[in-house]
């Protein structure tokens, strides 16, 4: 058998192209004023959010943002749709219990040969999602992955809660991983934890197999977030920013080797810890959450969109993530492009 290439080189995983899509539609702090005895003062100060975008409009769920980002996504990388391989989706927001998302993304945005799945690991989703695509381009398995993180949060937002009303928005990124041909760029290192004992705190009650949709669950709000906000933030606090330190220890990389954090957006203050452990100045830090809230699995792809401008070729960027679960990851991207 011929062989071209060095049978010993590991091919690593490189993205390729980011895109964003968020609906149009914008709650503000004072809409929400409105709705539940809130105010912009609170929302600000304890979350750095100003203001989210909603999807609306009959019919219409996660899978129809993603459609638009994947579709924009394979025009600015000059793909086209039946050459992708495979689309995983990270969403705690699906169309349906099943199929996956990820199936019917591909389907409206005609990938015709691509296998899909969804992963779930919540807020932590789009990394977790990144690991899987990043093996199957290292194992030479596909050429072409698309992952996705997408969310429509409104659609389990209780807005009578004002305690997680406040903090959720909708949209979806998407990013192209191919080979990289440079062993320096791409996908350096994924880092994955998780706690499931921690569940109990930030979870939707019914809806899955052991507390099915009945008149009951829908009476009692059981079809909506429930977060017990103080215990999630005293982990999503320590564990952030652990997961981010120890891949700079693990690699040797002090907060000036450092070009940016792209940290999950759930709370500024979180941000602003995790940021203050890895020696970074406020300046290197990726935040959307005062415009978008979170958007759960979409906050990481969302803020590499609209950061793409800036980043240069060799920036060693450092995504890190907590979520529901517990789940947490951090991943080291020195970026290709
Ligand atoms: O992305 C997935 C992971 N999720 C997270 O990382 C979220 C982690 N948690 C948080 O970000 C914060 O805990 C919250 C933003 C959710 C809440 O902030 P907090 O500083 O932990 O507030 P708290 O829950 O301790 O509540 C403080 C006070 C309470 O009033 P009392 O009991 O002291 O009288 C709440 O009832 O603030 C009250 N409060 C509000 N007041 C005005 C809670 N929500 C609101 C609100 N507006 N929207």
């Amino acid at each position: 058998m011929l062989y071209f290439g060095n049978p010993m080189k590991k091919i690593k995983a490189k993205i390729a192209g980011v895109q964003g899509y968020v609906p149009d539609d914008v709650l503000s702090n004072t809409d929400l004023e409105k709705m539940v005895d809130t105010n912009d003062e609170w929302i600000q100060s304890r979350t750095g959010i100003s203001e989210r975008r909603i999807l609306k409009g009959e019919g219409l769920g996660t899978s129809d943002m993603a459609k638009i980002a994947v579709e924009q996504l394979l025009e600015k990388t000059n793909t086209k749709p039946e050459d992708v391989e495979l689309l995983i989706c990270a969403t705690v927001t699906p169309d349906m219990v099943f199929p996956a998302t990820a199936n019917i993304i591909s389907d409206k945005a005609s990938l015709k040969n691509a296998a899909s799945f969804d992963v779930g690991a919540a807020c932590s989703g789009f990394l977790y999602a990144l690991s899987v695509g990043k093996q199957f381009i290292e194992n030479n398995t596909y050429k072409k992955v698309i992952v996705v993180g997408a969310d429509k949060m409104s659609s389990i937002v209780d807005y009578t809660d004002r305690t997680t009303c406040v903090l959720f928005g909708d949209g979806a990124g998407a990013i192209l991983l191919e080979p990289s041909e440079s062993d320096d760029l791409g996908v350096q290192d994924i880092i994955l934890k998780a706690d499931g004992s921690g569940r109990h705190h930030l979870h939707q009650k019914a809806g899955g197999s052991v507390r099915p949709a009945s008149i009951e669950t829908v009476k009692n709000r059981e079809h909506f977030i429930y977060q017990e906000g103080a215990p999630v933030f005293k982990f999503a606090v320590t564990r952030m920013a652990d997961v981010a330190e120890e891949m700079m220890l693990k690699h040797n990389l002090t907060g000036d080797d450092v070009a940016w954090l792209v940290p999950h957006q759930a709370n500024k203050r979180i941000i602003d810890a995790t940021a203050r452990r890895m020696g970074l100045n406020a300046d290197k830090v990726m935040l959307n959450i005062g415009k978008f809230g979170n958007t759960t699995a979409a906050t990481i792809p969302l803020c590499l969109w609209e950061w793409e401008n800036k980043l240069n070729q060799g920036d060693k960027i450092i995504l890190t993530a907590f979520g529901g679960g517990f789940t947490w990851a951090s991943a080291l991207v020195h970026w290709a492009y």
